[in-house]
């Protein structure tokens, strides 16, 4: 089968924000409760912002169904998400009022330079080309005020594989635990933890790596 047009130098946003766009509803269904209370991804989210608790703001960044904007609106924090899905932040603002939610890229986002107090970006890193995760790591540095908190929740691996899901095909790209923590590092963090766990049978069969740093 001949493989869908691309580049692994490139991304495909249009594309991307059409898949999210076409399952947001589906998606919010399906994971939008998996920070609740006792999940082990909320376990480590706690950890991860308790330096952050006392002020804000927290930057909810490929936020889908605003997850990780409610846990911190639920804090008294102010909360902003951003993402490239339309739909998916229409989802985000019915669920989390209280938060602000903004159409943007990560790789430019539309957020003004030392505002945020943290960055977590959750389960999207896949859409990051190799070529581009630098600009992306940068953007998050760029809006974080020093001493600024950035977590990472990402499905780990190798190489690129090619996803077809509501006729988008994407190529997606898997990272490796210390390839991505050397590549945060790489952007000017201290890289204070990182862990991971097995997927569970309903989500995307890769290991989920979770990566605490901060901002000197
Ligand atoms: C798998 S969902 C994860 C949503 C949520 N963070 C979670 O943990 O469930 C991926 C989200 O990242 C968004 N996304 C992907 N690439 C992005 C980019 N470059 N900038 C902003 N959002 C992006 C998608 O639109 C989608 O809503």
């Amino acid at each position: 089968m001949a493989e869908p047009p691309g580049s692994c130098q490139e991304v495909d946003i249009a594309a991307v924000a059409r898949l999210y766009d076409a399952m947001a509803g589906e998606y919010a269904g399906r994971y939008g409760d998996d920070l609740r209370p006792g999940s082990g991804d909320r376990a480590f989210l706690e950890v991860a912002l308790e330096s952050a608790r006392a002020d804000g703001p927290v930057l909810d960044l490929g936020c889908g169904p605003g997850q990780i904007a409610a846990i911190a609106a639920s804090w008294g924090l102010p909360a902003i998400g951003v993402d490239v899905s339309l739909n998916m932040l229409a989802v985000a603002r019915r669920r989390v009022p209280q938060a602000t939610f903004i159409a943007g890229d990560a790789r430019a986002l539309p957020l003004a330079s030392r505002s945020c107090r943290a960055v977590a970006a959750f389960y999207w890193f896949h859409h990051v080309p190799r070529p581009l995760l630098p600009a992306v790591l940068a953007e998050a540095r760029r809006v974080l005020r020093p001493g600024g908190t950035l977590v990472i929740a990402a499905h780990l691996g190798a190489g690129e594989r090619w996803v077809t899901k509501e006729s988008e095909s994407l190529r997606v790209t898997l990272y490796g635990r210390d390839e991505l923590a050397g590549h945060v590092r790489d952007a000017g963090f201290d890289v204070e933890s990182v862990g991971t766990r097995v997927p569970r049978p309903d989500e995307f069969q890769a290991e989920h790596g979770f990566l605490r740093a901060r901002l000197a």
